[in-house]
C-alpha cells in the first residue's frame, strides 16, 4: 500500500502510529510518500519506508490534518507551508483521510477570516500580492506575507517559494471560480484550498471521535 503522509502537528501523530504499527508487525508491505521535507525527515528516522510521486503517482490512502474543514469536506491547508506538496500528493489519492480537532470546522472555508495561504514564487511577489488582493476585492481582500517568527524574513517554502496569506472580510462565494481564477495568475504556484479532495474527516472532540463522509 502506497501511504501519503501529511504534515502539521496532528499528521505527526498518524505518522508516528504508522511506524509503531511497523514496528510491531501490525502493519506490512507499506511504502509512505511523505509531504513535505519535515515529514520525510520524521518519517526517514523512524523506519518507515519512504518512496516519491515519481516511482508511485498513485497513492492508495493518504492521511493528513487541516486548518479548516466546512460542511461539503472542503478544506484550507497550508498554514504550516506545506501546501503544494501536500496538494500533489493528496490529490492522485485513491482516499483521503483528514484529521482534525473540533476547533479546525467551520462553516464556509474561505469566509472564516483566517488565513487562505497561496504559494507564490520569490520574484516580485508584492506585485502578485496585489493582484491576489485586487482578485477578491469584492470580499474585502487584504493580504501579507508571511515572515519567519524568528528573523522577519520571508518565510520559504520546501519548493524555495514564498507564501502569501489572504485574510477575507466576506465569503468569496464559489470555490471552483475562486480556485481557478487565483491559478490563472503568472506567478502563482498554488493556493491552500483543497476542494472536493477529502474522502473523510475524523474530528476529535471532548466528546469523543466523529466521521464525517460525503
Ligand atoms: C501544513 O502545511 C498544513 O497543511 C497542515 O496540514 C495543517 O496546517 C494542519 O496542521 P496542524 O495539524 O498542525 O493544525
Amino acid at each position: 500500500m502506497v501511504v501519503g503522509l501529511g504534515t502539521g502537528s496532528t499528521a505527526k501523530h498518524a505518522v508516528d502510529r504508522i511506524a509503531e504499527l511497523l514496528r510491531q508487525g501490525k502493519l506490512k508491505d507499506i511504502v509512505g510518500v511523505p509531504t513535505s521535507t519535515k515529514t520525510y525527515d520524521q518519517a526517514r528516522s523512524l523506519g518507515i519506508p519512504l518512496s516519491d510521486l515519481d516511482s508511485h503517482p498513485v497513492v492508495d490512502l493518504a492521511i493528513d490534518g487541516a486548518d479548516e474543514v466546512d460542511a461539503a469536506l472542503n478544506l484550507v491547508k497550508g498554514r504550516g507551508g506545506s501546501l503544494l506538496r501536500e496538494k500533489m500528493v493528496e490529490s492522485v489519492s485513491k482516499k483521503f483521510i483528514v484529521i482534525v480537532d473540533e476547533s479546525k470546522l467551520v462553516k464556509h472555508v474561505g469566509g472564516s477570516g483566517l488565513a487562505m495561504p497561496v504559494e507564490v514564487i520569490p520574484f516580485c511577489w508584492n506585485h502578485s500580492l496585489k493582484r491576489l488582493v485586487n482578485l477578491f476585492a469584492y470580499a474585502g481582500c487584504v493580504g501579507e506575507l508571511r515572515k519567519c517568527a524568528e528573523n522577519g524574513k520571508p518565510s520559504v517554502t520546501d519548493n524555495g517559494n514564498y507564501v502569501i496569506d489572504l485574510y477575507f472580510e466576506r465569503d468569496i462565494g464559489d470555490l471552483d471560480e475562486a480556485s481557478d481564477a487565483i491559478l490563472r495568475l503568472p506567478g502563482i504556484v498554488e493556493h491552500g484550498m483543497f476542494i472536493g479532495l477529502a474522502s473523510s474527516v475524523i474530528v476529535a472532540s471532548v466528546s469523543g471521535i466523529t466521521i464525517k463522509t460525503k
